[in-house]
């Protein structure tokens, strides 16, 4: 198991780097288990609950700008957009999404520029179906990224995350807390299955230059 942090919690070890870089460009996608503290994930769980309780998050749209339309019958995640300087949690886990983003740059050469991220909440029976990250008239979005925020999910309570890589057969990955997931965003068609219990997330996007 490789972690997320070498003895300088400041930098990515080489090997987690590469790892996500060969799995990125051999097969589109990438699965890291445990990339966060225990510690961090509960307080970002702990937040995701508190704005959920709040009242701050709102069910997601589809399609863009005018377009934009609530049809929960096809996303049914409610979604608060992270802002710098919110909360110490998430504060340290845009840090470490910076560190990745600068990792990944060294290893993909993507002119990674920017990151973009959301808390999303799934309550029992929603779900988001198959679908692209990228929009026609946006194609910033290059890497999806996402990370779990569930404690001690079981596989019999559902909402996995099923990617659908071309050519392959479809992968199921469970949203146990801690866990990374990331994906090219232009290629990889996904889907998010119902789930019997809350389904907590943080999700997210690698950008890059317009043009
Ligand atoms: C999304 C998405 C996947 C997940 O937010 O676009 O596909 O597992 N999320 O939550
Ligand atoms: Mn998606």
């Amino acid at each position: 198991m490789l972690t997320a942090f070498s003895a300088h919690p400041e930098h990515f070890s080489d090997a987690l780097r590469l790892n996500i870089g060969d799995d990125l460009s051999e097969q589109g996608w990438s699965q890291q288990n445990l990339f966060l503290s225990e510690e961090l994930t509960l307080a970002l769980a702990a937040e995701c609950q508190a704005l959920m309780g709040s009242g701050a998050l709102k069910l997601a749209g589809v399609g863009r700008g005018d377009v934009q339309a609530v049809r929960p019958e096809i996303r049914g995640d409610q979604i608060v957009w992270l802002k710098a300087g919110q909360s110490i949690a998430c504060d340290r886990y845009l840090q470490i999404m910076e560190e990745l983003r600068v990792a990944l740059n060294r290893t993909l050469y993507l002119g990674l520029e920017e990151y973009e991220s959301h808390f999303a909440f799934y309550s029992p029976g929603a779900s988001y179906l198959k679908h692209l990250d990228r929009f026609r008239d946006d194609d910033c979005r290059t890497i999806s990224v996402v990370i779990y925020l569930n404690h001690e999910w079981l596989l019999e309570e559902g909402g996995a995350l099923r990617l659908h890589p071309e050519g392959k057969s479809t992968e199921d990955i469970s949203p146990s807390g801690s866990r990374l997931v990331l994906f090219l965003s232009a290629d990889m068609l996904h889907e998010v299955l119902p789930a019997t219990r809350d389904r907590l997330s943080l999700a997210g996007w690698f950008r890059r230059r317009p043009g």
